[in-house]
């Protein structure tokens, strides 16, 4: 079981025995987020791409609480120069955390950071942790078929984003829940920019009629367990 937070766009706080991961914390900049840096506390930090909706505010968090950053090798490259600790996964590749397993999922999307530097490839995230239940963070990506793959894994819940333009849409995100066949299903990564609004309470019309999944809905500073 897993502990949530949403702080808007792609920005969560996960809680699991005890143990604080922050999930694409995206604070300071982010017109949803309740929060700012300051209030968040981490033990992990994992970042999905280096765009700055995701990478966020990992240099200022990291160097306050001390949490060790996750993501792939490029982007723990350049936050290592900042200070930060990191772990350095690659796409296909996972490592046991104390509070589980972490492997690094394939994204199709962009990757370059802030400054221009590579960014390496983006990726998503699937967590298995040691109570036995599994989860999906997508990051920002496109429909891609190998989902079904993910899918196998039995997820108790999925994260994926349905905003259109930059990501999946609503379309296509419905085609990713019935790949994943997810528990539950947290649509991300909309109506914090205007080209990204969605009706999201259609959405979970459309996905409880047509799939088995349970959409929920967060709205940010909401907490649930999943
Ligand atoms: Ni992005
Ligand atoms: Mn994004």
């Amino acid at each position: 079981m897993l502990n949530i937070t949403y702080f808007g766009h792609a920005a969560f706080l996960l809680e699991t025995g005890g143990v604080k991961i922050l999930v694409d914390p995206f604070l300071k900049g982010n017109p949803l987020s309740p929060v700012t840096p300051d209030d968040v506390e981490g033990d992990y930090i994992l970042v999905t791409h280096g765009h700055g909706d995701h990478l966020g505010d990992t240099v200022e968090i990291a160097l306050r609480t001390g949490a060790l950053a996750i993501s792939n090798a490029e982007i723990c490259g350049w936050l290592r120069e900042k200070g930060v600790r990191t772990h350095a996964l690659h796409i296909g590749g996972g490592h046991s955390f104390p509070f589980g397993y972490v492997k690094m999922t394939q994204a199709l999307h962009g990757s370059s950071l802030p400054d221009g530097s590579y960014g390496g490839n983006p990726g998503g995230f699937l967590l298995n942790l040691s109570d036995g239940s599994n989860y999906y963070f997508a990051g920002d990506t496109g429909l891609f078929g190998d989902m079904r793959l993910i899918g196998e894994e039995g997820l108790d819940a999925a994260v994926l984003p349905i905003g259109d333009n930059y990501t999946m849409g609503p379309k296509d995100a419905l085609k990713a829940v019935q790949f994943l066949h997810p528990k539950i299903v947290i649509p991300i990564h909309y109506d914090t920019f205007d080209v990204i609004q969605q009706d999201v309470e259609a959405w979970k019309t459309l996905v409880e009629s047509e799939t088995d999944a349970n959409v929920l809905a967060m709205q940010p500073g909401e907490n649930a367990d999943i």
